[in-house]
């Protein structure tokens, strides 16, 4: 027994202190744009993930029967949860609703650069408004991240589009419903399966080579303008998508989207706008995804509310983060070290790093037997400040010596002043 179970990742305190530093800047964004914190549990009812539509995610749930016989699975991503909760204060919330989080999820997937089978996913979500003004909030939210933790719009592209362009093309040959939604799943898989097996999941949903012909064809195009010309001058996808982009010029942040008709994401409840963030380089899966799902509610009994967020993991953006060397050196915090001259002077020590505490440092007693040149060892290992060194003939006097770690000065100071 010496390894985590496959797929999960162990946090050292020097991992740990990295995965703080991510999730503060998590924090951080979503406070800056008025979000509040929610969380729920990781194990839900194993209904809450029993859609019919072909995801990917329904096939990698971690479920069992607990020992009541319940059907039960660890969260494989927080939108059920959070509409679950949304939906049990239905009409009490205040909307729009903002709220954020960033819990734990699992997903029995094949391990890989950037996924495994769990994974932190900060969540960000806008319920009760339908313009798009939600949505480039929402992507105001992640350039003020990209741009806090260093990254540029050279390091990355958050790609756009909006479930309303296939709608309208699967509309035109009398595609929709439930076969829209699995069509969009397929069309997810494009980049990663070959063109031949799209066109056969394309053909087994029942369309015609025509019809295949069609979506890829506008699938292709990357261009407003040109949307605009395939789609006529009434397409509400085409007018929505303008709005997004020219809120985000106010924003101005368009210069890290670009519109990309092919972006449709692999969860059959997005309704409208839907985007991905992806390295420049196209090395790396999405760094993180969402959209708008303005009917996920109905799928579980409940009256609509328009919605949107996106998902956003910790796995993919450390490995951007670093191939970038973005990732700080991040000492370990403590700003003293107290180290009492020998076993006699161990009262002592507690007792000065008791006042230390009280007075808010961090200090790091040394409980044991160590000598002065460990301790200085130690002091740079960890990033300390400065080293209380409690000697016999200063304590005796009243005082400790301190040597300030940062400037190298020493001096002997007042018990009393500290
Ligand atoms: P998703 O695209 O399935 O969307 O996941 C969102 C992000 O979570 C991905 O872009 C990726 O960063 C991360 N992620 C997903 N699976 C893994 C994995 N196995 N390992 C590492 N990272 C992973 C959703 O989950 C939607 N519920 C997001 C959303 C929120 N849409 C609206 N609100």
């Amino acid at each position: 027994m010496s390894a985590a179970v496959r797929g999960t990742r162990d946090f050292y305190p020097e991992e740990m202190r990295i995965r703080n530093w991510l999730f503060e800047h998590f924090h951080a964004a979503a406070r800056s744009h008025g979000f509040e914190e929610y969380d729920s549990p990781v194990l839900e009812s194993e209904e809450l993930y029993t859609r019919k539509a072909g995801e990917e995610i329904t096939g990698q749930l971690y479920n069992f029967e607990d020992k009541g016989g319940r059907r039960v699975a660890l969260r494989p991503e927080m939108t059920p949860s959070l509409a679950r909760m949304v939906m049990a204060k239905s009409g009490t919330l205040p909307t729009p609703i903002k709220w954020y989080s960033i819990p734990q999820c699992w997903r029995y997937e094949r391990t890989q650069r950037g996924r495994g089978r769990e994974h932190y996913q900060w969540n960000v979500d806008i319920w009760g408004m339908q313009g798009v003004e939600a949505d480039a909030e929402l992507l105001s939210i992640l350039v003020h991240f990209f741009r806090a933790v260093g990254l540029k719009s050279d390091d990355l592209v958050i790609r756009v589009s909006n479930r309303k362009v296939l709608e309208e093309v699967l509309g035109e040959l009398g595609i929709e419903g439930e076969n829209f939604f699995k069509t969009c799943i397929v069309i997810d898989k494009m980049d990663k399966l070959p063109p031949e097996a799209i066109t056969q999941q394309l053909a087994d949903l029942g369309h015609s080579d025509d019809s295949i012909a069609r979506i890829r064809q506008v699938l292709e195009i990357k261009d407003l303008d040109a949307l605009g010309i395939e789609l006529g001058s009434n397409s509400q996808a085409v007018k929505e998508l303008q709005d997004l982009f020219s809120l985000c010029e106010s924003y101005e942040i368009a210069n890290w989207l670009s519109f990309e008709a092919s972006v449709v994401r692999g969860l059959a409840y997005y309704t409208g706008a839907v985007f991905e963030a992806y390295d420049r380089n196209s090395e790396l899966r999405a760094i993180c995804g969402g959209g708008r799902y303005d009917r996920l509610l109905s799928t579980f009994g409940g009256k609509n509310l328009p919605a949107t967020g996106f998902g956003f993991g910790d796995m993919v953006i450390m490995e951007l983060l670093s191939a970038k060397g973005l990732i700080p050196h991040l000492p370990s915090g403590n700003e003293d070290i107290v180290i009492p001259l020998d076993k006699t002077l161990r009262p002592a020590a507690m007792s000065i790093a008791s006042r230390l505490r009280t007075s808010g440092r961090s200090v790091d007693l040394v409980l044991d037997d160590k000598r002065m040149k460990w301790a200085f060892r130690h002091a740079s290992r960890t990033g300390a400040q400065r080293l209380v060194m409690v000697m016999p003939e200063e304590w005796q006097s009243g005082k400790v010596r301190i040597k300030n770690l940062e400037t190298g000065e020493e001096s002997d100071f007042d018990v009393d002043s500290l």
